[in-house]
């Protein structure tokens, strides 16, 4: 790719830079594609958010309750279990502005996913290693990250995948070293498809692959967007965070031309959102003004609650499983499974 719209890093500070907020872990157990077994799915807690849910019938009645996004809020249905596991849907977790969620709902998405008995892969794709250290890893005792798996063909997926401490759900971790790709790559023949070919044989031993974008549009989330089969833009409930949405539709519209024709975005997600401010509510009815029902139903409130999570190193849906928070993320899990094309 010529790469004009892709140019320039852009993230921040390195989570090797960190004190170290990860809890020592017993058995990050490197489970190279561990069993899952589907009896162990927990049941769906309901949501607990403020809107009434009501049934896709009620939501068109003239007193139907409105969600947060303005909307009728409509009743997701409880997914059926999967029958087998493989032929694994690819999204990735992206907005090249920083601090909006992405990481997060990395996580808190694969968490509830993997609760519903999908079988999950989480790719931190991030050299700020968040995604790795948010699930209690510590990024200096990595034996194997995905640069390894990137830049280097002996390496296999089995090498670096480890498990997330989370039933059904796995990890590709990363640290800083995944900064060193980006430049690396640039010499690489195909260097947009790279990650697209070290995910390949995952596939098949996966329902879904979350990758979580670095805070850029550089090489490494064109390549996440060429090895995707959609897109999940999270999306801070704050003015300054729709001024980026634009640059980023056009990216994603240059790789769905130039490399990848199946690229679909998914939803856009709003996120921190404070229904008590006039600001946060303003900031959704512009939102859904441009995207209509590409912004998603579920809305993540703004809780300290993430924050606790990430230091206890595990997703908010075992931290604190049953706050708001934990059940904003399972709703998501199931609206967005009524998005995907039947597995
Ligand atoms: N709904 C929320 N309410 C309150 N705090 C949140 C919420 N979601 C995320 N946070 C916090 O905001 C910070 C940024 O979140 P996160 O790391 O998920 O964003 P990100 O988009 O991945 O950032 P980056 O662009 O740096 O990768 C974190 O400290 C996280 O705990
Ligand atoms: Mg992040």
């Amino acid at each position: 790719m010529s790469g004009a719209g892709f140019s320039g890093p852009g993230f921040g500070s390195s989570a090797s830079e960190m004190p170290p907020m990860y809890r020592p872990r017993n058995s990050p157990a490197p489970s190279t594609f561990p069993r899952h077994d589907p009896s162990a799915t927990l049941p769906f807690e309901r949501s607990t958010v403020e809107e009434p849910i009501v049934t896709a019938t009620d939501a068109t009645a003239l007193d139907a309750p409105m969600g947060p996004t303005g909307r009728p809020m409509p009743h997701f249905p409880e997914p059926a279990p999967v029958k087998s596991h493989g032929n694994a849907r690819v999204i990735s977790m992206c907005n090249q502005k920083g601090g909006v969620g992405k990481t997060t709902s990395t996580i808190n998405l694969g968490a509830s996913l993997a609760e519903l008995g999908r079988k999950v892969l989480l790719v931190d794709f991030d050299p700020q290693g968040s995604l790795s250290v948010g699930l209690g890893l510590n990024p200096h005792e990595m034996d194997s990250t995905i640069y390894n798996l990137l830049m280097d063909r002996e390496t296999t997926l089995g090498d670096v995948i480890v498990g997330s401490g989370i039933e059904g759900m796995d990890l590709l971790p990363s640290n800083i070293d995944l900064s060193a790709a980006e430049v690396q790559l640039v010499h690489e023949v195909a260097r947009e498809q790279t990650l697209q070919r070290v995910l390949a044989p995952a596939l098949e031993h996966y329902d879904i692959i979350l990758i979580d974008c670095q805070p850029s549009l550089g090489l490494l989330t064109v390549n996440a967007l060429t090895a995707s089969h959609s897109v999940i833009v999270p999306l801070e409930c704050e003015y300054f965070a729709l001024r980026g949405v634009a640059l980023l539709k056009t990216t994603i519209d240059k790789v769905r031309e130039r490399l990848n024709p199946k690229l679909e975005i998914d939803g856009v997600l709003g996120t921190m959102f404070d229904g008590r401010t006039l600001h946060s509510r303003e900031v959704m009815e512009r939102l859904v003004s441009a995207w209509g029902d590409t912004v998603f139903h579920t809305v993540i409130r703004r809780t300290v609650k993430f924050s606790d999570a990430t230091v206890a190193g595990e997703p908010i849906t075992s931290y604190a499983t049953s706050s708001t928070g934990a059940s904003a993320y399972r709703q998501l899990a199931k609206e967005v499974l009524t998005r995907w094309p039947a597995e």
